[in-house]
């Protein structure tokens, strides 16, 4: 059993408020119009999933544990959600992927960033919202911040994900991080 199986119950009541001001941003930054079909890959228990229900025609969510896909708003027509992981979704099918706090915590980020320009079409976005070690004045707080994200389900955050990500623009700094790239 990994670990979103083990901590499914609680999720929704930790990490809903931990994450409220990066998920706004983050649906905020996709730029959707109400035309689009949107991909989110790794959606957990849908919490960014009534907002991006409510900005687009289409949502597609995927992912690899079932106690968490169990646990998704069934309540909206337009979404369609995928237990598995992001290789199911065709290429070109989506305007635009969302990946909130899964590339910290996936085994091969690598893979499933390529996978999201794959599935990206030509013209369309990806916005990357994860967690990363706070840097300057602001470093001490990691000593508390870190244990802190990494207990929540950030996962790693010290992973080079930031630095690797090609065309890659940050659009709020601070340890809760959203960035878009266009495809
Ligand atoms: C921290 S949760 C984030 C959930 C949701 N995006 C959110 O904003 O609350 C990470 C989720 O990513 C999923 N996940 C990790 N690697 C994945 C992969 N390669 N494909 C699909 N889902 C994945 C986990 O099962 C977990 O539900």
């Amino acid at each position: 059993m990994n670990w979103y199986a083990r901590i499914a119950p609680v999720y929704d009541l930790i990490c809903r408020p931990l994450y409220a001001k990066l998920r706004t941003a983050a649906v905020d930054a996709l730029q959707l119009n109400a035309n689009e079909c949107v991909v989110e890959i790794g959606c957990g228990t849908g919490l960014n999933i009534a907002a991006l229900s409510k900005k687009s025609r289409q949502v597609i969510a995927v992912d690899c544990t079932a106690e968490m896909l169990d646990r998704a708003p069934q309540c909206f027509d337009n979404v369609e959600y995928l237990l598995g992981d992001s290789r199911a979704i065709a290429s070109d099918s989506a305007d635009a992927a969302l990946l909130c706090l899964v590339l910290n915590v996936t085994d091969d980020w690598r893979g499933v960033l390529a996978d999201a320009k794959r599935i990206v079409k030509t013209g369309g976005r990806i916005v990357i919202a994860d967690v990363r070690p706070a840097s300057g004045r602001l470093k001490f707080i990691n000593w508390l911040a870190i244990p802190i994200a990494d207990w929540s389900g950030a996962g790693n955050h010290r992973r080079d994900i930031w630095e690797e990500c090609d065309g890659v623009t940050v659009l709020d700094r601070g340890f809760f991080c959203v960035r878009r790239c266009e495809v």
